[in-house]
């Protein structure tokens, strides 16, 4: 196993031959944002939240550190201002894009962001990747893809047809972090909501087979009648 020797923060450190710079970087205690990138599938370098600046002052050229490998005497600088400014207009076209997403906003406000100065767009899908990947590599369905360029991009199943290898196992909508697919909340165009996320465990966790299960605050869905149980959210009488 060869090892690699860089500079990351002016920290010398060493990893193995083939580990990306994230993982470098986060071996050795330093956090770098994320938001299309997941331990469990292959980097993707959609977001660009993650990157980082490498070779010196001067002449450096930005990189995203999921996707780009370590390399031997790499100067590294994951947190420069030119990083910081170049993070915080990401997130704020990321808001722009997706403002009910949870994740994205927490990331926001993570940053400082306070105020939103572009025009909210409510984009169902911020075209990271993640739930095309997740069906591929961790449910080995490939019941989705990207189709089509630029402004039509999208992701669909094939001939945008209902997929017959899909397994409605919810994968996709469990990694997605504008979370759309699941629930629209109950006003989408005005306040957010989000309060399927912030309940605890969330909807998420609680996810049942393309059906929230939340308890019937949140508004949005038609729920059958009876007694909700706040821990989990389902009926008192399935619990029993
Ligand atoms: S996390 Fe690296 S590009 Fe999105």
């Amino acid at each position: 196993m060869k090892l690699i020797s860089l500079n990351i923060n002016g920290l010398p450190v060493e990893v193995e031959e083939g580990t990306t710079l994230l993982e470098a970087a986060r071996a050795y205690g330093v956090n770098i944002p994320t938001l299309c990138h997941d331990d469990g599938l292959s980097s993707y370098g959609a977001c660009r939240l993650c990157v980082v600046e490498i070779g010196p002052p001067g002449k450096s050229k930005m990189v995203s550190s999921c996707t780009y490998r370590c390399e031997d005497g790499l100067e590294v600088r994951t947190h420069s201002a030119k990083i910081m400014k170049t993070r915080a207009m990401m997130l704020e076209l990321l808001v722009s894009s997706s403002p009910q997403s949870k994740t994205i906003q927490d990331l926001a406000s993570a940053h400082g962001m306070t105020k939103q100065r572009f025009r909210p767009e409510h984009e169902d899908c911020i075209l990271c990747g993640l739930c095309v990947r997740m069906c591929a590599e961790q449910m080995m369905s490939s019941a989705i893809g990207f189709v089509g360029r630029g402004p039509n991009r999208r992701i669909t199943t094939a001939f945008d047809e209902v997929s017959e290898v899909c397994r409605r196992c919810g994968g996709c909508m469990y990694i997605c972090p504008v979370c759309t697919s699941r629930c629209h909340g109950p006003d989408e165009e005005a306040t957010l909501c989000n309060a399927c996320l912030n309940f605890s465990p969330s909807c998420v966790a609680v996810y049942d087979d393309v059906q929230c299960w939340m308890p019937p605050e949140c508004g949005t869905c038609v729920r059958p009648e009876g007694d909700y149980l706040p821990a989990t959210g389902r009926l008192a009488t399935e619990e029993s």
